[in-house]
């Protein structure tokens, strides 16, 4: 990735009507539109916000956090409404967001057929994470945006959450092409992660809103998955975590009749034509590319049927590194 970008920082107030008709406004519309990375402010820390529906902006979130692997990701949206056609509201997912949306809640829940979330944001999960922010200028961002903005903190992976414009700059500059600066944010730390996606709701990560207010709201105790950015699910709490049902093969330079290939770049093993089936993460050998296909490709060729996966070399470089660290995980024996 290019790290010499030139970012913007844009000092404004989060009250309208201050924004509304300014050209910075438009133009962090514009840039999120392209798929480029804006910093944005939330109540809880400042994000790292792409669009969501585009797999190829939020591989560069990955990049421009330096992050080894391929975590999930928060969507935000601009209201209850706009939610709903993501996930799937249980009863308790309902009450949950009713009470405390907008603020400091993300709500894990099975992802809703038809959603344009990126596979890349859900990192190969049924579930997808989604939050509206009490930011007004960040609701406005979405809204005109017209996707959810897939946003983690926006520090450097293993930096501490950046909690006013002056922590993301530090971090960011050069990485992004605006940081939107409205002041210290007033939480000051990260929004309560709560799964709705079974019986009972799990609470993955404690935030923003403090346990009680849950329990209050839900009408019973709430159970607690130890959750960090390593582990974003507790093994065995969680049960939609997708690994592929064939096996994988890495490093190949052959493929067999009954197998499927996952193809890297523009020349493929002699012997491809033969295979089951073709899924090339980037024909053109780009790493942002194949990092935006690698769920949905391992998914197609899963639904083919096929035994075992045959996968090409994947340059370690860059995204190459995450791409290859999920790879590897997938390839492990099963229990
Ligand atoms: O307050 C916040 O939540 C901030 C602001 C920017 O919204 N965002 C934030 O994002 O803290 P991040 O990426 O630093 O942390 C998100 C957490 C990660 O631990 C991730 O694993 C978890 O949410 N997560 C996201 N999607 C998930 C999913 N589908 N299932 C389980 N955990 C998920
Ligand atoms: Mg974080």
């Amino acid at each position: 990735m290019n790290f010499n970008i030139t970012t913007q920082q844009w000092i404004v107030s989060d009250t309208p009507p201050d924004w509304q008709r300014s050209a910075e406004f438009a133009k962090a519309v514009q840039l999120l539109r392209d798929g480029e990375l804006v910093a944005i402010p939330t109540e809880t820390v400042y994000g790292l916000a792409a669009d969501a529906t585009n797999g190829e902006a939020c591989a560069k979130i990955y990049e421009a956090k330096g992050r080894p692997e391929f975590n999930p990701l928060i969507s935000h949206l601009p209201d209850y409404e706009t939610t709903r056609q993501h996930g799937l509201f249980n009863d308790d997912a309902h009450k949950l967001a009713q009470s405390f949306w907008p603020g400091p809640l993300t709500l894990v829940l099975p992802r809703k057929a038809g959603s344009p979330i990126s596979e890349l944001v859900s990192a190969g999960l049924n579930t997808v994470a989604l939050r509206v922010p009490a930011s007004p200028l960040m609701q406005a961002l979405s809204n005109a945006v017209g996707h959810p903005l897939a946003a983690p903190s926006a520090n450097l992976s293993g930096q501490i959450s950046p909690t006013t414009g002056q922590d993301v700059v530090q971090d960011m500059a050069g990485r992004v092409a605006m940081v939107i600066d409205t002041g210290p944010t007033t939480i000051g730390l990260e929004s309560t992660i709560v799964a709705c996606i079974g019986e009972n709701p799990i609470l993955l990560r404690p935030g923003g809103i403090p346990e009680e207010d849950l329990v209050q709201v839900l009408g019973r105790a709430i159970a607690r998955a130890e959750s960090n950015d390593d582990a974003p699910e507790a093994p065995g709490m969680l049960s939609s975590h997708y690994a592929p049902h064939a096996r994988i093969r890495l490093n190949v330079s052959n493929v067999g009749s009954h197998e499927g290939l996952l193809a890297f770049g523009p020349s493929l093993p002699a012997n491809a034509g033969n295979c089951r089936k073709v899924f090339n993460l980037s024909e053109k050998s780009d790493l942002r590319e194949a990092a935006s296909r690698l769920f949905a490709g391992l998914r197609s060729l899963d639904a083919s049927g096929v035994e075992q996966i045959a996968v090409m070399p994947i340059p370690n470089a860059g995204l190459g590194d995450a791409i290859n660290d999920r790879l590897k995980r997938a390839s492990a024996p099963r229990k």
